[in-house]
């Protein structure tokens, strides 16, 4: 036997300008409130604690979703017949597996598109998936999903059925306006024959989703202040760690988590590669993740108007968590017009 080399991390280019990451990070932090976006934890370290807490007993997320997944792939699958599995943020995809096992099980191969902005996560998850499923095509892609999908190559094999994944609950992390934006590029990557799984957490008890954003080991705490060291080095900052606490409270009337850096004092940071200075009072956070929780009318309601049509909806009720397969549906005139417009 041959021992394939890892497939090659490919690079998907901006098909949007987004603004440089200094510029977005200065906006971020000197903006009220404070603020960074999400993407910045996951340095290799981040990265290794998100996979940590998705193990926490108080984070349901990810085992909910798994369940699911385990007892719907087969349906899905035969459902969508998939020649392209492209996922968005995929992580090291360990929930994924079950619907190759799926397809395994089918006899039905496919190509696996895996993107994320980790690119070490990618190159791992490359070999791995090839030792295992050496039916399966692998051509992992490393990027910033923000930037747009434009550029995305067609399907590699015929350009339809494609299945886009975008799972454990990360469209709660974008903002209603960017979500809604990604999901319409997600439609146009998805014409007749083609679908979204979409996974999405449900609001639901307090409690719960506080515990979850706050679990006893502290490691979401550990993960949160961990972007402050990928700050001081992207920023050549100073910031101190131990000058912060973790801090995320469940907002009912926005209906999201918000992930906090709560300064333990007035203090300055210095943020050399920006010019400028950071002043922060007692008591004062930064911003570091929304993570919304939809109601189901809410769910429907955002893939809508994006242009998609939820076709089976898979509930777990306790603790309550949603993956929505859809499909994309016509467009009225005046939406194409406004999507074109959007696109620029
Ligand atoms: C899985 C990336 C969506 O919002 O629940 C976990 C990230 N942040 N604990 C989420 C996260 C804090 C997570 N996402």
């Amino acid at each position: 036997m041959h021992k394939k080399s890892s497939p090659h991390v490919a690079r998907l280019q901006p098909s949007r300008t987004l603004p440089e990451s200094l510029e977005e990070l200065r906006a971020g932090l000197l903006g009220t409130p404070r603020s960074i976006p999400p993407k910045y934890f996951y340095d290799a370290r981040g990265a290794e604690l998100f996979d940590r807490i998705c193990e926490a007993p108080e984070y349901y997320p990810t085992r909910t979703e798994d369940e699911l997944l385990r007892r719907h792939a087969a349906t899905m699958m035969r459902d969508c017949r998939p020649g392209e599995l492209f996922e968005l943020g995929s992580g090291n995809a360990r929930k994924t597996r079950r619907l190759f096992d799926a397809c395994e099980a089918q006899g039905h191969s496919c190509d696996y598109v895996p993107m994320d902005v980790c690119e070490a996560t990618l190159e791992q998850l490359g070999s791995e998936l090839q030792r295992r499923y050496p039916w399966l095509s692998v051509s992992p892609m490393a990027g910033d999903y923000n930037a747009g999908l434009a550029n995305l190559p067609a399907a590699t094999n015929g350009a339809v059925n494609r299945l886009v994944l975008f799972l454990g609950g990360t469209v709660g992390n974008l903002s209603e306006e960017h979500g809604r934006l990604l999901l319409g590029e997600v439609r146009d990557l998805i014409p007749a024959g083609g679908h979204l799984l979409l996974g999405a957490d449900r609001d639901k008890e307090p409690t719960l989703l506080e515990a979850a954003y706050n679990d006893a080991q502290g490691l979401t705490s550990e993960f949160n202040r961990n972007v402050l060291h990928v700050l001081n080095t992207l920023l050549n900052a100073d910031f101190r760690p131990e000058y912060f606490e973790h801090h995320a409270p469940y907002l009912p009337e926005k209906g999201r988590v918000e992930m906090r850096l709560v300064s333990t004092r007035a203090q300055q940071v210095q943020l050399p590669r920006l010019d400028a200075t950071l002043e922060l009072r007692a008591g004062e956070y930064i911003l570091t993740e929304i993570s919304r929780k939809f109601s189901y009318p809410e769910l429907e309601q955002m893939l809508f108007s994006s242009g998609l049509r939820v076709k089976t909806h898979y509930e777990s009720p306790d603790p309550c968590y949603s993956l929505l397969l859809a499909e994309s549906r016509a467009r009225t005139p005046a939406e194409e017009e406004r999507s074109a417009a959007s696109r620029g």
